[in-house]
């Protein structure tokens, strides 16, 4: 079990008035084993790959921001239009009181629910997840400005392990569950169906769960949004390379390695990768491994699955849930769906 902190608010704190929004951090605050051991086989299998949770460091996070502006990045725009179409009418079906939000990084889209919520008079409480402490802290004192009057439970976490610790729903409270951007998708098959388990066990009959897909359609387009023309995507993922050296006293140079994406038309995804532009010997003292490098092998840094309506509507039914609502771009890039207990 991981250290559990609760950080609240100086000013409020000392005052002793109603606390606006609080903070239960339930990431080690140094080495985290289960990721460690999880890293140091990633990086010693055949094909080596280092797993998401090290793209988001403050630089990668920072990086991920630059990324959701981009023109070629289509995905975080057209989710947010899809959200400001369809989440009154979604609410006014689900009429949620609460929104738990799984991966909520800096939690812009998520303001489009939020309104809904308060439009309908529903909205009591709002509960960011994230692995990143700090990025939960700051969405929290975010929304708890602009929706005051509105309870803000942040909780720090890895989905895989720590969604059990999400505070309970008060009995007779409608929940909603939020899980945006299309991050399902950075799961391969087995890992993904676990989570969406996971994420099934945070509902009751009444509630229901909000998830952003990204869909398979032109490779070209999608693997530009993967290897934009600015060179953000290739700097997230270098960034890889400077987070875990620093957290393993790591010797690799990020410069040393070619950004390459391409489309894996067979598993539906977009892979990127780290190629070597030269033998590279990556000294992990922290790990206790070195990973020889050849030039020209690759790292695998990330898949980003893409889906269609019937492989998300599968993904719901081994769950447990029930597709309630579809609602897709014109172009059929993306979609956001909403699922209630079956
Ligand atoms: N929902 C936001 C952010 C998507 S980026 C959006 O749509 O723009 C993916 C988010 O998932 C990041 O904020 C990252 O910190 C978080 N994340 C990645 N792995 C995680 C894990 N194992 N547990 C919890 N959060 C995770
Ligand atoms: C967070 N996740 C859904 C993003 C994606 O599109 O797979 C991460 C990302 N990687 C490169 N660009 C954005």
């Amino acid at each position: 079990m991981g250290p559990r902190v609760t950080t609240r608010p100086k000013s409020r704190a000392r005052t002793g008035d109603a606390l606006p929004w609080r903070l239960d951090c339930h990431m080690p605050a140094g080495a985290d084993a289960v990721a460690t051991d999880e890293l140091r086989r990633a990086l010693t299998a055949r094909r080596p790959w280092i797993p998401p949770r090290w793209f988001y460091d403050d630089a990668g996070c920072a990086l991920f921001v630059r990324i959701t502006g981009l023109a070629a990045y289509y995905q975080t725009r057209t989710e947010q239009a899809l959200l400001d179409a369809a989440m009154d009418d979604i609410v006014a079906t689900h009429r949620p009181a609460e929104l738990v939000e799984v991966g909520s990084g800096t939690a812009q889209k998520t303001r489009a629910i939020l309104d809904a919520m308060e439009r309908a008079g529903s909205l009591t409480r709002y509960l960011p997840f994230d692995i990143s402490p700090g990025a939960v802290a700051v969405s929290a004192a975010d929304i708890s400005a602009a929706y005051p009057g509105t309870r803000v439970h942040g909780v720090a976490g890895d989905f895989s392990r720590h969604l059990a610790r999400i505070p309970r729903c008060p009995a007779g409270t409608r929940r909603m569950v939020a899980f945006l951007g299309g991050t399902i998708g950075n799961l391969g098959p087995s890992r993904r169906r676990t989570l969406v388990r996971r994420l099934a066990r945070l509902l009751k009959p009444g509630d229901s769960l909000v998830m952003g897909t990204d869909l398979a359609h032109d490779p070209r387009v999608l693997v530009r949004a993967y290897d934009d023309p600015e060179g953000v995507t290739a700097a997230f993922s270098r960034n890889m390379i400077h987070h875990v050296n620093a957290a393993f006293a790591g010797n690799a140079d990020p410069d040393a390695f070619a950004h390459v994406a391409l489309w894996n038309a067979r598993a539906s995804r977009v892979e990127m990768h780290l190629r070597a532009r030269r033998d590279i010997t990556w000294n992990l003292a922290g790990l206790g491994i070195v990973v020889p490098v050849e030039a020209g092998a690759t790292i695998r840094t990330e898949i980003s699955c893409k889906f269609t309506r019937g492989s998300v509507e599968a993904l719901y039914a081994d769950a447990g849930l029930a597709l309630d609502s579809w609602h897709e771009d014109p172009l059929s890039r993306y979609a956001v769906s909403v699922a209630t207990p079956a």
